[in-house]
């Protein structure tokens, strides 16, 4: 059985898709199976891998009209595998609405896949609406990616309202396996007190590697590989691996 770990932050833009990409990449390369699912309409998680876009992904996977393991696509990292998302999942955001038991269509399509994998990573749009809480529902953990900066707060209280609600109503197993900064930059000063601010609230909770600002985090994609695949050797990769480190010890 594998552990599903969504990546939810209703803020755009704050690191959910990257770190996805290059912690699943990381942990493949330590020797675990890791399936990604692009549960994004944007399809950030598919161009990052380099996936097939027009090929059948999670949307068909929700809809049950195809058989689980033909939505999988290897990458070029070993033991990296993706369910791309597709355009239609957009129509998915509008369709979940009225279906009864909608906040368990993803949990009910992983399902099958789960034995094949040790980690299933949801990586979800930047909102907290039908599609996020399929991947809060369908998850054991959800790791929030923050951004250092002062709206980074505000916006918290909202997701784990949302967090609450769904161990409450619909996945009791569902925890907050991880806290974890991006993008930091040591030069903005509001930057450290954030880092305290969420440390004196959600304790070890937080993970110890930072991730810094990087441009070669945001080139990566544009060459549909991971960062370890790009260029492993910068500070970006370096941190992303210790996190990968800490994500696979803390088991
Ligand atoms: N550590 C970093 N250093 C530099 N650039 C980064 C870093 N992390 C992410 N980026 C870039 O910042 C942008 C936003 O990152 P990303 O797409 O991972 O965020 P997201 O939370 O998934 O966004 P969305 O909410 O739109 O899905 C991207 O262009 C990405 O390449
Ligand atoms: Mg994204």
């Amino acid at each position: 059985m594998a552990i599903t770990i969504v990546f939810a932050n209703q803020k755009g833009g704050v690191g959910k898709t990257t770190s996805a990409v290059n912690l699943g990449a990381y942990i493949a390369e330590a020797g675990k199976r890791v399936l990604l699912v692009d549960f994004d309409p944007q399809g950030n998680l598919s161009s990052s891998v380099g996936a097939d876009k027009t090929r059948p992904g999670v949307y068909e996977l929700l809809t049950g009209s195809i058989e689980p393991r033909a939505v999988v696509q290897t990458t070029d990292v070993t033991n990296l595998s993706i369910v791309p998302t597709t355009s239609d999942l957009t129509g998915a955001n509008v369709e979940l609405v009225d279906q009864q038991r909608r906040e368990y269509f993803l949990r009910k399509a992983l399902a099958p896949l789960s034995e094949d994998y040790d980690y299933i990573f949801i990586d979800c749009p930047p909102s907290l609406g039908i599609l996020t809480l399929n991947g809060l529902v369908a998850a054991d953990r959800v790791f929030i990616p923050m951004q250092c900066e002062y709206f980074a707060l505000e916006g918290l209280t909202q997701l784990m309202e949302s967090i609450r609600l769904v161990q409450k109503r619909f996945n009791t197993r569902l925890v907050i396996g991880g806290i974890f900064f991006t993008m930091y930059d040591s030069r903005i000063r509001i930057a450290q007190q954030v880092v305290r601010e969420v440390i004196g609230y959600f304790g070890s909770k937080v993970f110890q590697t930072i991730i810094p600002r990087n441009v070669r985090l945001s080139e990566a994609p544009s060459h549909g590989v991971p960062i370890n695949k790009y260029d492993p050797n910068c500070v970006g990769a370096r941190n992303y691996q210790k996190l990968a480190e800490e994500v696979i010890a803390r088991g």
